[in-house]
């Protein structure tokens, strides 16, 4: 059944200003889900329930405005969402203004979209993919590292290509380690690349020791973040560090070459936890988001977080502190873009052989690697030197 409504004063959600005819549906099911999870409000044996006092179609399903008696408020709600979204099966956002807004997404992803160069402000800002309420853009220099995780065949080095690809034309040097060594070699002119592991191991150390140098830059110039040293005109390149499935690095993926995979893990935890104001960025991708390869330490320094489906409810809720990535349709490039919210999003797709293209003939994005030098002697057995290979 249909019925006529009209919405106003929405402009700034980008919502329809004219009479709408909405399908009845998802008011009346929300309905029987407040009253079925006991969000009413109950005086002196009196129900007083939500009321639906406004509702609107978007370009993505349903901004309902909402009345809510009192005694609710909207953790109450919040609490609720799971079972809300399940009941509607779309996805739902709130907010809270003089009354209750509630978003609901009731139209459908497309599975593909293709990449495209945005043209956007910021420092090194980047689209994420699309979400039901268009294209989701962040800045990488605004959350300081970004975790990539999902199984097989998710999308993940998909997501990276595309990543770089719109961080190449904008002050950055790229580092790139693929210990798979094919996918990445590509970029092996614009950034400094490394598959082996001692190779890794001096391009973590260079980095480590460039942000104890900008480190004391910063305080003789009295500033705190990159960001506002650039303000005072110095130039400073960021550093983005990329690594495709870092569990090749981790010690406890493997026996084998462990004490340069705890070096490798120590000056990666360094860099996480130190690095973030300094203009130095980390993008992890792993296929295998469990506690050993990804314990609380490091996850902790990671805010944002694209995360593709994954093979259970554990490796979800690592990533995610839920179970959202498990459940995931198994659509390529679909995946859970966590920031301040989760939001579900379709990734744009770049294959290599158009990421090579777009890459410039000559590159400002490639760091100097520094030049090898004999390796230090061991102070005391267990160090390791660093040879290069
Ligand atoms: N955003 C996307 N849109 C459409 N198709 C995609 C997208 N991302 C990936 N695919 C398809 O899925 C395939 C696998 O993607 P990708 O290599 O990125 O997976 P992965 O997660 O890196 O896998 P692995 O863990 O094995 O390295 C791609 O070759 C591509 O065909
Ligand atoms: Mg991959």
């Amino acid at each position: 059944m249909l019925f006529e409504i009209t919405c106003f004063g929405l402009g700034a959600l980008g919502l329809a200003s004219t009479a709408v005819k909405l399908p009845e549906n998802h008011v009346t099911k929300l309905q029987k889900v407040f009253e079925n999870t006991g969000l009413v409000a109950k005086v002196n044996g009196t129900v007083h329930r939500p009321r639906v006092i406004k509702k609107c179609r978007t370009e993505y399903g349903l901004h309902l405005t909402i009345k809510l008696p009192a005694g609710l408020c909207m953790t109450d709600f919040l609490k609720r969402q799971e079972e809300i979204e399940d009941y509607l099966n779309c996805e739902v956002d709130m907010e809270m203004k003089k009354h209750l807004h509630m978003y609901l997404y009731t139209h459908e992803l497309k599975g593909y979209y293709p990449f495209k160069m945005a043209d956007l402000e910021g420092e090194l800002p980047f689209v994420v993919g699309y979400s039901k309420e268009g294209r989701l853009t962040a800045d990488l220099a605004e959350f300081p590292h970004l975790l990539v995780a999902g199984e097989t065949y998710g999308g993940k080095s998909v997501f990276l290509h595309q990543l770089i690809a719109q961080l190449m034309p904008h002050n950055v040097k790229l580092f790139v380690i693929d210990r798979a060594r094919v996918e990445f070699a590509y970029l092996q002119n614009h950034a400094w690349f490394e598959h082996t592991m001692s190779g890794s191991i001096k391009m973590l150390q260079y980095l480590e020791n460039e942000m104890k140098k900008r480190m004391e830059i910063f305080v003789k110039a009295g500033v705190e973040k990159i960001q506002e040293y650039h303000k005072k005109g110095y130039n400073l390149p960021y550093y983005v560090l990329v690594i495709d499935e870092f569990s090749q690095l981790s010690p406890k993926l493997n026996k084998d070459e462990k004490k340069q995979r705890e070096t490798a893990h120590s000056h990666l935890v360094n860099l996480l936890c130190l690095a973030r104001k300094v203009g130095i960025h980390v993008v992890l991708a792993t296929q295998r988001p469990d506690r050993d390869i990804l314990p609380g330490q490091l996850k902790a320094n990671i805010p944002a977080t694209v995360c593709f489906k994954v093979r259970n409810e554990v490796n979800s809720r690592i990533c995610l502190d839920n179970d959202k990535a498990y459940y995931l349709p198994r659509i390529k490039g679909h995946a859970i873009y966590q920031f301040d919210k989760d939001r579900r999003i379709q990734v744009m797709h770049l294959d290599v052989s158009k990421a090579r293209k777009l890459l410039p003939e000559t590159t400002k994005t490639k760091p100097q690697k520094p030049a090898d030098k004999k390796p230090p002697k061991p102070k005391k057995e267990g160090d390791i030197p660093i040879i290069s290979q």
